[in-house]
This record gives C-alpha cells, structure tokens and sequence, in this order.
C-alpha cells in the first residue's frame, strides 16, 4: 500500500434532474489523516459525503478504496469497505436509551431475546473509551443535550470500527464544551489510523484538528492545502473566491 491514499475520488459528477450538484470532484484522504472540507451552502459537500457513504449514487467519475476502484450500490456496500458517517441531522431514535441507539439493528442476543445486561456493559465500554460522558446508558436519548447526542452519533459509527469516518457539521449547534468534546473524540479516533472527513462551518475547529482543508465550490473541488500554509482569512477568501488568483482563474 505505501503511500497509496486511503480514500481517492476523481472527477466525481452528480445531478439531481436539471441540477449539477456536482461537477467533477476530486478528493484524497490517507488513514489517521482529518481532512477538513469546505464550501459555501450549496456547494456539494453533503452530496460528496452521501456518495463516498453509498447513500447516493455518482453519475460520472471513480471511487477507490487503497488504489481499488469500488462502487457503492447501497450503505451497506460503503459499510463493508469500512466506510462510516455522521449525517447532519442525527439519525438517532429519541424514544430509545443511550445503549439501545449504539447498537441499533446489531443488539448482542441470547437465543431469540436482546441480551441488555452485554449490551449495556458494551455500551458503556464503548462510550468510556471515547471519554464521552452520560449518567448512564439507560438515559433516553431525547434527554441528553445536543453535545451529548452527538457524542452518542459517533460513538455509534465508531463502534463499527470504521477506517473512514465522515463527520457532516457536528458542532454546529453545540456549546463551546461539546465543541471541544467533539474536536477530542476527532483527535482520538484519527491518531488510532483512522481517516476523519469533518464538514463545518466553524473555521476555527479546522484549525485545532485538520490537516488539511478541500474547498468546494458550486460543485467542484477548488482548493487543497496544508492547514499549516492557511489562515482563517486566506480559507474565507479561498471558501468565496474573493482572493486575486482565484479571481483571475475564474474569470
Ligand atoms: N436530493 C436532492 N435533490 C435535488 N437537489 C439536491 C438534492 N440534494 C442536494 N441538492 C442540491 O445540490 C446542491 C448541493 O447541495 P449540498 O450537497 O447539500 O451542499 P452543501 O452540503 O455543500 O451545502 C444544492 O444546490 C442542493 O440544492
Ligand atoms: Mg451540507
């Protein structure tokens, strides 16, 4: 494998009837690597994500996995390639406790039944390990804070032990502790070789754990640095294309 990236996109292309949601992206991503990846509203970021996790499939241009072509037909194709995220809007069942939302479709079993006591003891495994905190795993969902779910979220795509972890705008809505709980957990599953592609809008997370920043802009990727050659105002210029060079290309 040697210097083979973990994850290679390549003039990906996407549209949703008349519209061109993406227009030929390229994207790499080597394991233990956070890649940070920008863009304005609209710019195609959830709609890459949606297709490197097999929820949408691309039109045009090619997906590898360790230099493998592959191509997803479903999640559980993008699962099995060990690829997992995060969406946006959490998908986690509000009715159900902490336990039962980490092991959702996958509960350990003693013959026909839920085995809870293994499951709750997993479920507490696994969250201790990832330093997130709750009162106990029999909490319902809908009462943790949002830092809390978010934590849960992950949690649960972690405990699939993924080598690729898509992360779609989760500190968004949080408090400043939860933000920093969030930046841990990204900095604790990178240095374990995985691959963390976190999308946000809060710049100055990319700073604390990126090593790199991809910019999309109306459907292609425009941009690719070292977060060490970046600042924050030299990324907002690159993110709406205000700087002089990337001006001139576009003109
Ligand atoms: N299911 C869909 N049907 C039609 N258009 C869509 C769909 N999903 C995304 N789009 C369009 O694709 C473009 C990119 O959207 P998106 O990937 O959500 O951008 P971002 O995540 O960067 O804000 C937008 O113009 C959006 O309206
Ligand atoms: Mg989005």
């Amino acid at each position: 494998m040697g210097d083979q990236p973990l994850v290679t996109l390549k003039g990906i292309t996407k549209s949703f009837g008349p519209v061109k949601s993406l227009n030929g992206v390229d994207l790499t991503l080597a394991p233990g690597e956070v890649l940070g990846l920008v863009g304005d509203n609209g710019a195609g970021k959830s709609t890459l994500m949606k297709v490197l996790a097999g929820a949408l499939q691309h039109d045009g241009g090619q997906i590898a996995i360790d230099g493998r072509d592959v191509r997803f037909a479903s999640p559980a194709d993008a699962r099995r390639e060990r690829i997992g995220i995060v969406y946006q809007d959490l998908a986690l069942c509000d009715t159900l406790d902490v336990a039962s939302n980490l092991f959702l479709g996958r509960e350990p079993r003693k013959g026909p039944f839920i085995d809870r006591r293994t499951m709750h003891r997993k479920a507490a495994e696994t969250l201790s390990e990832l330093h997130v905190r709750v009162k106990s795993t029999h909490q319902e969902i809908g009462q943790l804070s949002g830092g809390q779910r978010q934590a849960v979220a992950i949690a649960r795509a972690v405990s699939f032990q993924p080598r690729v972890l898509i992360l779609d705008e989760p500190t968004a809505a949080l408090a400043v502790a939860e933000v920093r709980q969030v930046l841990r957990m990204i900095r604790d599953v990178a240095a374990q070789g995985v691959g963390v592609i976190l999308i946000t809008h809060r710049l100055q997370d990319l700073f604390e754990v990126c090593d790199r920043i991809t910019v999309m802009y109306e459907g292609r990727s425009v941009e690719d640095e070292p977060v060490s050659a970046l600042d924050i105002e030299r990324l907002v210029a690159m993110i709406t294309r205000s700087g002089s060079e990337t001006a001139e290309e576009v003109a």
